[in-house]
């Protein structure tokens, strides 16, 4: 280990974990966002000190550690005088160190730590293997020889139990190497803190006004009312075609969101079911409907790699065929559109599936992305895949492969300048989400620069569906990359039984309470507040548009001033004067 970062001291008390920082405030907590996919020539130190782990930096040679499976472990000294773990002569993809922790139900626990392989370059897992032998993965990275890579993740421990910690790497033929490896635990408490924290920081800013009366005297209790009258962060949700009939639904709707997608009314399987015969009837209703409404709407979307789901005259093509179909299908779909959607999912969920790649060649997907560019540019093109965020299990759409092809997108001839996107579906599943897997892998994917949207969000039907979905947008809208969320629920009656946010009479589900809260956390709270003594008052809101009234103490004159709130926004005090 290398490299101070902050450091953190813990005490137990009755196994009640207090967490006491010197000076730094509840800040020194918080989760280290300097994510790197970089590969380095030594490891950092273990975050949080290593957390409950024994040795983390192997400091103490090997104490603390045993052999998992067969092969051998022992220490490693660098040239550089740095001291790490070594698993070799493995046989078995899981032989690896183990660590014996103790999970407490309830907790969530942030892994990180720095791995190597002795040749090449390989996928290292952190495997948590609880005592009625379950096998739980808390994340990976694709290893290298010759330099250090961060593996960042974790678990929820949904039962108390004691879990080892160790080490899969299918390759067993090469060593694994191993350095600052930390765990630390967090209460969903003090999780909760952490994203109220990083909401105040990267989503609010704070105005300052002042006001005074004529003789620049401080009028002291002044009332100032605040009136968003646009959020500048897009949270938006999915919608059907029931919306173009349904007079509730259209009203639920548009008193919610400025942002859509619709979920299925723009595919080809929806748009073309009969080869040669187009038909955009729907779409184009429901575009209308968006616009009188002032709502920005996400294409979705123009190719789908899965290949059950192509129209149906689509599955059978040759491949000469579909080149021609599919050039066409982009063409009509992008240039009808153009400049009206605000961004365009072009190859959906071309990380788990690749029918276009086994019928036209490795790179098709950036072709098409080429190809929609070339027709829209000034439109946003996402890449939009499931289980990135949902489960850390999933290696077709880990972060890692995620960012990969995304590079091979961005560089490939034809899509310079391209404006490219991340997409993260977000289907949850009925187990509690894994938060600190969750935010790893938006840190990870937040190192690619590009905005990154949750594009589909759902939660299995399931007695903690509305806490989960709470913790999952807090966690999203929490992190600075993440510059939209779009749910994929609604109204029962118009078939949205997966995550319903209101019942047959449009009455709120628990799920549409939290979503209604944290429309009216994000988007309008505060509505007042009063000057002190000195004329002054502060307010912390979260960045958008506002309309400010200021009323006059005595009088009750008002003045009204327009405020647009960004990252940006002055830290000068705003002067109010009223002239009486
Ligand atoms: C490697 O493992 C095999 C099988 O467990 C064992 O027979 C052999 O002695 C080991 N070699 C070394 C160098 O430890
Ligand atoms: C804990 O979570 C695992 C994996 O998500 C699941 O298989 C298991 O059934 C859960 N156990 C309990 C007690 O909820
Ligand atoms: C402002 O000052 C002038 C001159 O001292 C005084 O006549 C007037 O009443 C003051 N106005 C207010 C609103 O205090
Ligand atoms: C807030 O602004 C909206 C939109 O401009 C307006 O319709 C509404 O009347 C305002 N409400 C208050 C309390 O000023
Ligand atoms: C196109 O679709 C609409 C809506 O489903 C339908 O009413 C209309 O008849 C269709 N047009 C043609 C030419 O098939
Ligand atoms: C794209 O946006 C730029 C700048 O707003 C504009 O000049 C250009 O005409 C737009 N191009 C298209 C094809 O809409
Ligand atoms: C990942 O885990 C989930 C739930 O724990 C399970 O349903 C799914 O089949 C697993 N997927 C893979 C690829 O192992
Ligand atoms: C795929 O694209 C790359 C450029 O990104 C090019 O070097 C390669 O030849 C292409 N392969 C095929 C099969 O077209
Ligand atoms: C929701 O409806 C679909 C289609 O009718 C069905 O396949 C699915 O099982 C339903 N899901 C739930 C949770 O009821
Ligand atoms: C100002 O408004 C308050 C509360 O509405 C009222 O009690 C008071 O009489 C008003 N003062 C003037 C000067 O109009």
């Amino acid at each position: 280990m290398k490299v101070a970062q902050h450091c953190s001291l813990l005490l137990f008390t009755n196994s009640l974990l207090l967490l006491i920082f010197s000076g730094l405030g509840v800040h020194s907590l918080s989760y280290d966002y300097s994510a790197t996919t970089e590969c380095i020539a030594e490891p950092h130190r273990a975050q949080y000190g290593g957390g409950i782990i024994v040795n983390p930096g192997f400091d103490d040679n090997i104490e603390g550690w045993r052999v998992f499976g067969k092969g051998t472990i022992d220490e490693r000294i660098s040239n550089e005088g740095n001291r790490f773990i070594v698993a070799r002569n493995r046989t078995h993809p899981l032989d690896s160190f183990s660590q014996k922790v103790q999970l407490q139900k309830g907790m969530l626990y942030t892994f990180s730590g720095w791995f190597q392989v002795s040749e090449g370059s390989e996928i290292v897992l952190v495997i948590f293997k609880t005592s009625g032998s379950e096998v739980i993965r808390g994340g990976h990275v694709i290893a290298k020889h010759g330099c250090w890579s961060l593996l960042k993740g974790g678990i929820v421990a949904n039962i108390s139990s004691h879990a080892e910690i160790l080490f899969e790497s299918k390759n067993s033929k090469v060593e694994i190497w191993a350095d600052s490896i930390s765990l630390q635990l967090f209460s969903e408490t003090q999780w909760r803190q952490h994203q109220d924290e990083n909401i105040e920081r990267v989503r609010k800013s704070k105005v300052r006004l002042q006001v005074t009366d004529i003789n620049e005297s401080a009028l002291e209790g002044a009332k100032v009312f605040i009136n968003q009258t646009k959020a500048s962060f897009p949270f938006g949700c999915g919608i059907n075609d029931h919306i173009l009939t349904s007079k509730e639904y259209q009203k639920w709707f548009v008193s919610r969101f400025k942002y859509a997608t619709f979920t299925n009314q723009m595919k080809w399987y929806y748009t073309e079911k009969e080869r040669g015969v187009e038909n955009y009837t729907i779409a184009d209703a429901m575009l209308k409907f968006t616009k009188d409404n002032d709502i920005s709407v996400r294409g979705h979307n123009i190719l789908w790699d899965n290949p059950r789901q192509q129209p149906e005259w689509v599955k059978t093509l040759s491949p000469e065929e579909l080149k021609e179909a599919a050039a066409k299908r982009v063409e009509s779909v992008v240039s009808r559109y153009r400049g009206e959607l605000i961004a365009w999912d072009v190859m959906n969920e071309n990380l788990h599936f690749h029918f276009y790649e086994d019928k036209l060649g490795k790179n098709a997907s950036e072709e098409y992305y080429a190809k929609a560019y070339h027709l829209d540019p000034n439109t946003t093109m996402f890449l939009n895949e499931f289980n990135t965020l949902e489960y850390s299990n999933d290696s077709h759409s880990s972060p890692q492969n995620y960012l990969k092809k995304l590079e091979q997108i961005l560089s490939f001839p034809g899509t310079s300048g391209i404006s490219a996107a991340i997409g993260l579906q977000g289907h949850f599943g009925p187990d509690p989400p894994n938060m600190p897997y969750i935010r790893s892998a938006l840190e990870l994917l937040s190192t690619a620069g590009v905005p990154i949207w949750l594009t589909e969000v759902s939660v299995s039907p399931h007695q903690n569906q509305a806490h989960y979905l709470e913790l999952i947008l807090r966690e999203a809208y929490s992190h600075a990359s993440v510059e939209g969320i779009i749910l994929f629920s609604g109204p029962a009656t118009a078939g949205f039984n997966e995550t319903t946010l209101v019942d047959e009479n449009f009455q709120n589900t628990d799920a549409g309470d939290v979503v209604d809260n944290l429309i009216r956390d994000w988007e309008i709270l505060p509505p007042k507040a009063i000057a002190d003594n000195t004329g002054f008052v502060e307010i912390s809101l979260p960045h958008g548009d506002y309309d400010v009234t200021v009323t006059h103490p005595l009088t009750n004159s008002s003045k009204t001033l327009k405020l647009s709130v960004g990252k940006s926004f002055p830290q000068e005090t705003i002067q109010v004067k009223f002239h009486t």
